[in-house]
């Protein structure tokens, strides 16, 4: 397993020096050896359904390439973290990355935020639905913007919330730092139910957790467990208010290196695991929640309907705050697009 570069210098200069590096991975290598590796980072652990997409999709491509094509996978944010996958993506220090979709509007693309508005989405279909639609295929062609080219979306289902205290109405959220992703959405979210968010990369979040710097966060139950985050928190509260989603990205520079054959081959080993992921992310995430209720070490607590009543009151702020920045209409057509789908 590589080891994580240290970076002394500022992150930028820093990244472009193990672009560098890393640079012949496609390609003819120094000793003539052909040494076709697509690099893919990652933040969450392998055993989530993340984790478990991204294998096998690495998988396929070797299976079907029989061995021409390699997928390197750099799980855990081992190589990068939350801040700098993307950053890295562009420089070509890595070939393709799967952050969550939170993570797109801190580098330019706030319309990936719809994804975190809490209570928009009811069903997990729904929103399956929609990224497969023209919703979907949109935010995908936006990344063109930047040189990107979006592969697809999966996901890892619904949000529950963790502190040391039950969170199920916006009063018990009065005075709680909560660990958010870098989104502006879910950091209204926190504030609307009146937590203080502090964004926090995915790799420091059980640290910070351990050490008091904040006092709960959210995450679907997979995520949570394989962090261990139960040994930190004694409280879960399943509110299913949000929706954890990933899009699968790579550079446009990259790819139209790949001749068109091999273009295919990744496609559709990608959709096949993007398939693959959806279908055990529910699995995971109940089967997280049953080692909770076993492991004794955290309280599990269920909403009542007038509680999630008044979660969904407090968070109307959040639709009309980000309603306003998008422009009302493009919420609106979204809403009417689900409404059509479900
Ligand atoms: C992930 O599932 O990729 C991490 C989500 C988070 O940062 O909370």
């Amino acid at each position: 397993m590589p080891t994580k570069p240290t970076c002394p210098e500022p992150r930028r200069r820093c990244l472009r020096a193990l672009a560098a590096a890393l640079a012949s991975a496609w390609g003819t290598g120094a000793h003539g050896a052909v040494r076709n590796t697509i690099r893919l980072s990652h933040v969450v652990a392998r055993d989530t359904p993340k984790g478990m997409a991204l294998e096998h999709f690495a998988q396929k491509v070797e299976e079907r390439s029989q061995g021409r094509i390699r997928v390197q996978i750099f799980p855990q944010g081992e190589l990068y973290g939350d801040h700098d996958e993307m950053q890295a993506l562009q420089l070509g220090a890595v070939d393709m990355v799967a952050p969550s979709l939170s993570k797109f509007g801190p580098v330019g693309f706030p319309e990936f935020e719809l994804f975190d508005l809490p209570f928009l989405f009811d069903r997990v279909e729904a929103v399956r639905r929609l990224t497969r639609g023209t919703v979907g295929n949109d935010l995908l062609q936006g990344l063109r913007r930047q040189g990107l080219l979006g592969l697809g979306f999966f996901d890892n289902g619904f949000k529950q919330l963790s502190a040391n205290r039950p969170l199920l109405e916006p009063r018990d959220f009065v005075g709680q730092r909560m660990r958010v992703q870098a989104s502006r959405v879910i950091a209204q979210q926190m504030r609307a139910w009146g937590a203080w968010p502090v964004v926090l990369p995915f790799s420091e979040t059980r640290r910070a957790l351990e050490t008091g710097v904040v006092d709960g966060t959210e995450n679907p139950l997979s995520n949570f467990w394989t962090q261990g985050m139960q040994a930190v928190q004694s409280d879960v509260s399943l509110t299913a208010h949000g929706y954890l989603g990933y899009a699968v990205v790579t550079h446009q520079r990259f790819w139209n290196h790949l001749a068109w054959t091999d273009q295919t081959l990744v496609r559709d080993a990608l959709d096949e695991a993007l398939a693959y992921g959806n279908a055990i992310a529910d699995a995971h995430n109940n089967k997280a929640l049953v080692a909770l209720r076993q492991s004794h070490a955290t309280r599990i607590h269920v909403p009542t309907e007038h509680q999630l009543q008044r979660l969904k009151q407090a968070s109307q702020p959040v639709h009309a705050a980000f309603a306003a920045r998008m422009g009302p209409m493009w919420l609106q057509g979204v809403k009417a697009e689900l409404q059509r789908l479900a």
